[in-house]
């Protein structure tokens, strides 16, 4: 069954590790991760884009995909299925096809109107049991090319969001999503504690976890980040692995590439890079 993260989140600060929050883009992906977190018994976060949502025909697919493995493989360990970086509108639509945790983005509207639109899902959340995730300060990443450093956010308006009772909350503090450029001057952990100085217990959300040097990964679990996402080393090993398959030519037998053997070991890539992951994270053996 989905939970809420609430749980795993508290339980992940008091305890001074992080759930790792792993994008899904397919079955493949869902299997290889609830694997992995079956067998190091971690607690684990599923993350849907908006994007990934529709690429799989709508959140209720999902939720019927996810919900159904959870059954036929037997997983006992905590699982929250999560909307990233969600709209507003994208929020509703998850909540109402039974995710069991919600993103709203708000970081791009002016503070108050942030504030408005994240009080009413609040609100909806709030009276379903569901976890949800506010943002602000906008995380950097690559645009036509480009990539934009992240920004730093308001501990003030951090604060202004978490007292609306949100779950966990994602401040920006430098990160970006993909990889990292070489000037990029790495995380802002003053920013990190001025925001936990402001918001107290709240577990706090990093982002753009792919390519973040580990002692700076620990140093952020231990100012009170409960919760990082993941996506683009899953993509590049995954991606590379079903690379080197192709370029290998086997297994084709006159009737081109069998589907599954293709997707394995992608598939298989994207388990060891969970694994580090929550090794590294300190989830292993929490749930
Ligand atoms: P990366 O793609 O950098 O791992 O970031 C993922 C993320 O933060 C999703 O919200």
């Amino acid at each position: 069954m989905l939970v809420s993260a609430k749980e795993m989140l508290n339980k992940a600060r008091e305890g001074k590790y992080a759930v790792g929050q792993f994008n899904i883009n397919n079955l493949e992906w869902t299997k290889s991760i609830l694997t992995v977190a079956e067998e190091l018994k971690s607690p684990v976060i599923l993350g849907v884009s908006e994007g990934a949502g529709k690429y799989m025909t709508g959140y209720k697919t999902i939720v019927g995909m996810v919900n159904g493995m959870i059954e036929e493989m037997n997983i006992t360990v905590p699982v929250a299925l999560h909307l990233d970086h969600g709209s507003f509108e994208g929020a509703q639509k998850c909540i109402r096809a039974g995710f069991s945790s919600i993103m709203f983005d708000g970081s791009h509207y002016p503070i108050d109107e942030n504030i408005e639109k994240t009080k009413i899902l609040v609100d909806a959340c709030n009276v379903l049991g569901i976890s949800i995730e506010a943002e602000v300060g906008s995380i950097g990443g690559e645009e036509d090319g480009v990539v934009g450093l992240g920004e730093c956010a308001d501990p003030k308006e951090c604060k202004a969001i978490a007292d609306l009772g949100v779950t966990m909350l994602a401040a920006g503090i430098g990160n970006i999503h993909g990889k990292y450029p070489a000037n990029w001057p790495g995380l802002s952990f003053e920013t990190l504690e001025a925001v936990k100085k402001e918001v107290g217990d709240m577990p706090l959300v990093l982002h753009g976890g792919t390519g973040i040097p580990a002692d700076m990964i620990k140093k952020a679990i231990s100012l009170g980040v409960a919760k990082i996402n993941v996506n683009t080393e899953c993509q590049l090993s995954f991606a590379e692995a079903t690379r080197k398959y192709i370029e290998e030519g086997k297994d084709q037998q006159g009737k081109g590439f069998d589907p599954r053997k293709l997707l394995a070991p992608g598939a298989e890539a994207i388990k060891a890079t969970v694994k580090e992951k929550m090794e590294l994270f300190g989830s292993v053996g929490k749930a």
